[in-house]
């Protein structure tokens, strides 16, 4: 039977037998009265590494920028992001539903945005009269082949911002801190409010952390109810989260040289995508195909499961949950590629 070589996306990770060691005996209690000390303990960690006040941990990636949203803006304000970033085109239009604001579209082909760009979306507010309350920027920037942001690229943008609030989508915050070298709180410093997610390469089952001053937590809380998202004894959660942000935080330049090993397959099999490896250097592989459905579909017929963002545009993930050997026969797959 062929191999199932998952490079989905790096949520198909289970959780490590230390995680599953930790929600055995963690101890909990009734977070929605503030009584769980083990998701005090991670928030306390999590605003500690992001340079934050405070921290609140939520059931997902999206409720984390879905809150922030709604606190940072009011209904019938324009919120700066990029055009491929997740809060526009992958949470289902939650931010028009939830928070009633509309998107200024910013290119983000590159993963970058362009600091000439945003002081331009926000100076036309003067003839407009759009209220632009919000910059969402990602990092690392998913679509854009999990390009990372330096601290440096931070302060320009976030120059060109000036009074503009930031949320930084970090769901994959800690695979940028590995790739550039920074710590998460250089990489955050700029930005009003980070969040990043557990369940993705960090190995954790469930759930998300959302950082930024006190007062704004206090608020998050609120809507963290208001949305369905408060939990009660969360601390067995939590307690996989404290394992993912010590012990899980860097060995994911484990995944980073297990994506560039794809990466240059790709680069070398498919010459049409003018894709460069070079380019890689997360845990994401994303590239241009004129066909990218159909090569992913034939691709897993013969074991290995990408995905398709768009109909020209397809992805590879790698993770702790897919092997040295699978990444080589994946890289055999892709260099011996022929269609049916
Ligand atoms: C950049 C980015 N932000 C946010 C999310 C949302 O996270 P979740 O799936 O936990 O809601 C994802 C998920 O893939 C993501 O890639």
């Amino acid at each position: 039977m062929t191999d199932f070589i998952d490079l989905r996306s790096d949520t198909v990770t289970q959780p490590t037998t230390q995680m599953r060691q930790a929600i055995f005996s963690a101890v909990v209690g009734d977070d929605g009265w503030g009584e769980d000390p083990t998701v005090t303990e991670l928030e306390t960690l999590y605003a500690r590494l992001v340079g934050k006040d405070a921290a609140l941990f939520v059931p997902s990636g999206v409720m984390a920028n879905q809150i922030a949203i709604r606190i940072l803006t009011r209904p019938g304000d324009q919120v700066l992001a990029g055009t491929h970033q997740h809060v526009v085109g992958f949470e289902m239009g939650a931010s028009a539903r939830n928070a009633a604001i509309q998107f200024g579209f910013l290119n983000d082909d590159s993963g970058v945005l362009d600091a000439e760009e945003i002081a331009r979306a926000i100076d036309a507010q003067r003839d407009h009269h759009l209220n632009v309350s919000l910059l969402c920027v990602e990092n690392t920037h998913m679509f854009a082949g999990g390009v990372p942001l330096t601290s440096a690229q931070m302060s320009t943008i976030a120059d060109a911002a000036g009074s503009v609030a930031i949320h930084l989508d970090g769901a994959r915050l800690f695979n940028a801190a590995v790739a550039t070298g920074e710590s998460p709180a250089a990489l955050s410093q700029r930005a009003s409010t980070v969040m990043s997610a557990l369940s993705k390469g960090l190995c954790a089952p469930v759930g998300s952390l959302l950082a930024g001053s006190t007062q704004f937590i206090e608020e998050a809380r609120f809507e963290r109810k208001r949305l369905g998202g408060a939990m009660r004894q969360a601390g067995f959660l939590a307690a996989a989260g404290l394992v993912a942000l010590t012990n899980m935080v860097e060995r994911l330049s484990i995944d980073h040289v297990k994506a560039r090993r794809l990466a240059e397959a790709v680069q070398n099999r498919f010459s049409e995508s003018n894709f460069d490896a070079a380019h890689c250097l997360t845990n994401i592989v994303a590239f241009n195909h004129p066909r990218s459905r159909e090569l992913m579909e034939q691709l897993a017929s013969r074991g290995v499961h990408g995905a398709a963002l768009s109909a020209s545009r397809a992805r590879f993930v790698t993770h702790a949950d897919v092997s040295e050997a699978q990444i080589d026969q994946a890289c055999d797959a892709i260099s011996e590629f022929t269609w049916n």
